[in-house]
């Protein structure tokens, strides 16, 4: 594998890709650096021997225009704060004549329409920047765009640090067992695949989310008005057969979405007409908390419930806190969960907490993800 380790930058201009999609909050100021810092590794190894490391990410969905506040200005602030060192940022990606300075900043690749469609030109215009590529944005490695996989088609390149050291926890082939996956959030169509994958290698997988909505209606019992996916309850009756699935056996319902709602918890066969599930309840909690007391490895992905309310997100943040005191290798994936274990400030209790949200989940469904493709890996 062609990663940091075995490759030369010394006295090179570096072309560095990485994932600085973070999000922000009402004011407009940076609400978790998590991907920042994460890149430092590859960015201190790179400038003890470069020439000058040239780094490009992409924030938000712009649509190949520029938006003001996608600009990447204050990822550069937040960056020069971490590092230590100047950081220059300029204010377009391509068709400038970069500053002599050791460390430049590009702007937002999705201002150009090219970085989505991986065109070729775009791809050789960003590739003239640099005598040599890293790709570190292992957030954006399921994503065929011009800086992932259009690049290495001019440069010699290789994975830095961040994206090595994904692979390797995301990698379950051999997982010790007992294996427990704990699956949340609202879309059984996108985690699917994933559990689909994962089923023949764990002994658990653990349910939450809007999706188990599918599995009540299927076993023909009332919703109220919790979310669904009509078109899955196919999937729903195929894992409902599957002696691993465990689906949680009480719910909190509430009579509306928000914080001053009604609510109680009730045995899924009771969610009454009009109200609404959103949180998995105490029982199924302390039955999680038996079957993960005795795993090995887990793997947690989405939230149980509705987090974004604190009433709501007392399931995720109760199994956060068991899942940090347990001996088991924990590995946690997709935003939501991050955010949450995040807000509980917990994260350095992990083994690993991906920086990926859709492309942690790409790659457990097939690990030869576009970009690692484009780099021969
Ligand atoms: C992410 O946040 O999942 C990555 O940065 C990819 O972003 P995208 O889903 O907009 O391609």
């Amino acid at each position: 594998m062609k990663t940091l380790n075995n490759f030369d930058v010394s006295k090179k201009k570096v072309l560095l890709r990485v994932d600085y999609n973070v999000p922000f909050d009402n004011k407009g100021e940076i609400a978790d650096d998590y991907r920042i810092k994460n890149s430092l590794p590859t960015i201190k190894h790179i400038l003890k021997s470069c020439e000058q490391l040239i780094i490009m990410s992409h924030l938000g969905r712009p649509k190949g225009q520029v938006v003001e506040e996608l600009r990447l200005d204050k990822v550069a602030v937040r960056l020069m704060k971490l590092l230590g060192k100047n950081v220059a940022k300029v204010n377009d990606c391509v068709d400038i004549v970069l500053p002599d300075e050791k460390i430049v900043l590009l702007e937002n690749l999705r201002f150009r329409r090219g970085e989505k469609e991986n065109d070729r030109m775009f791809a050789k215009k960003l590739a003239s920047h640099g005598d040599v590529y890293v790709n570190d944005a292992f957030g954006t490695c399921h994503r065929e765009h011009a800086s992932m996989v259009g690049i290495p088609k001019y440069l010699p390149g290789c994975v830095g640090f961040l994206v090595e050291k994904e692979i390797k926890f995301l990698n379950f082939d051999n997982a010790q067992r007992p294996f427990v996956v704990i699956m949340g959030g609202s879309k059984l169509s996108t985690k699917f695949p994933v559990m689909n994958k994962l089923l023949p290698l764990v002994d658990k997988i653990l349910l939450g989310g809007a999706m188990i909505f599918n599995f009540y209606k299927e076993q023909g019992l009332e919703i109220g008005n919790s979310l669904f996916e009509e078109e899955q309850m196919v999937t729903a009756r195929l894992l409902l057969n599957n002696e691993k699935i465990v689906v949680p056996t009480d719910v909190v319902v509430a009579d509306e979405i928000d914080e001053k709602a009604k609510f109680k918890t009730v045995t899924c066969e009771k969610i009454p007409k009009d109200w609404f599930g959103l949180d998995i309840g105490s029982e199924s909690v302390d039955e999680f908390k038996k079957i993960l007391k005795k795993a090995k490895t887990v793997f947690w992905n989405g939230p149980l419930g509705y987090f974004e309310i604190d009433e709501f997100a007392k399931s995720t943040f109760e199994i956060a806190d068991f899942l940090s005191k347990i001996e088991a290798k924990t590995v946690i994936g997709g935003g939501d969960s991050v955010s949450a274990i995040r807000k509980l400030k917990l994260e350095n209790k992990f083994t690993h907490i991906s920086t990926g949200g859709g492309a942690a989940l790409a790659y457990i469904k097939n690990k030869n993800l576009p970009a690692f493709e484009a780099l021969e890996l």
